[in-house]
């Protein structure tokens, strides 16, 4: 029985993963931000929830991510698996407590922080896993990185690339500071979940047009995390970029002195 841990687990993909985790008979704590869907989500869960708990945490903040960190550390010596489902689609210009913008703390720096803290209980599993949800941002380099990390002002459609590709770099560096550590990220697709609810009328017009055509389900979404967090054949770091089709990986090959940079840039944002 392993115990996972998935950032974003009482919504979406991220619940979807939890749910076949739990069938499969692992432990799963579960990480959002609105309680009364982390309660609904145990309470959907039967019998298993015997095996199943909920934190809520605002993962945007750095306080929000340390104050979760030192909760889950305080009751769980060892992680196997953390998943990070968490994420935002918002393209107006809005900053957190700690100035930055909510795309980036929560799809990104927050995977960062919550990971570094959480290295202590990682580092006490057998073969720890680290997997982080992105959108389909293939690992290549030539990104431009000037921006990073205050994105002012704020313009999703030039800067959602760079920040969900330093999920890619963290990754890589993992993998290179972490004996035994397997990091990955994953496209999650396209499926109907809760993300769309901060995106203008428009966009959620488009998509409940077009869904029915292209969307992914739920469940072939989370299927490539669940995948990462059964098996312990995959080669680190990867990308998997086809949802349902885990034998479809790629390494994940960037420019060292990119992943450094990116790394010291998230290290000097949160002490961690
Ligand atoms: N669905 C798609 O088509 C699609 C496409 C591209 C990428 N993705 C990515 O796939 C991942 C899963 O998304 P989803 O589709 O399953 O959407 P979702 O149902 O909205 O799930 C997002 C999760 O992130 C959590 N979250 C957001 N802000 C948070 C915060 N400040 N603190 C803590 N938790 C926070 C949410 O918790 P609450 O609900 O409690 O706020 C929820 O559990 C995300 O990273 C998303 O960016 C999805």
């Amino acid at each position: 029985m392993k115990t996972v841990l998935i950032a974003g687990g009482n919504s979406g993909i991220g619940l979807q993963a939890a749910r076949t985790l739990l069938a499969d008979g692992h432990r799963l704590i579960l990480l959002g931000r609105d309680p009364r869907k982390g309660e609904t989500a145990l309470a959907s869960f039967g019998p298993a929830a015997d095996r199943a708990s909920f934190l809520a945490a605002d993962l945007s903040t750095h306080d929000g991510v340390r104050d979760a960190a030192r909760r889950l550390l305080d009751a769980h010596e060892s992680i196997d698996a953390l998943v990070h489902t968490t994420g935002v689609l918002t393209t107006t210009e809005s900053r957190t407590t700690d100035g930055l913008h909510p795309f980036f703390a929560v799809n990104y720096l927050s995977r960062y922080h919550l990971t570094q803290l959480m290295l202590p209980a990682l580092r006490s599993a057998a073969r720890p896993v680290v997997v982080m949800m992105t959108a389909a941002i293939p690992p290549a380099d030539g990104a431009d990185y000037t921006r990073f990390p205050e994105f002012q002002p704020f313009n999703f459609t030039r800067d959602r690339k760079p920040i969900q590709l330093a999920n890619h770099h963290y990754a890589a560096h993992l993998t290179r500071t972490e004996p035994g550590l397997a990091a990955a990220v994953v496209n999650a697709g396209a499926a109907k979940t809760d993300i769309m609810r901060d995106t203008p009328w428009y966009m959620r017009a488009g998509a409940k047009v077009l869904g029915p055509l292209f969307f992914d389900s739920v469940e072939t979404s989370a299927h490539n995390v669940v995948e990462a967090v059964r098996r312990d054949d995959w080669t680190t770091p990867g990308y998997w970029g086809k949802p349902g089709h885990f034998n479809q990986h790629t390494p994940i090959t960037l420019d060292p002195a990119d992943t450094q940079s990116l790394v010291d840039i998230s290290r000097t944002l949160t002490n961690a």
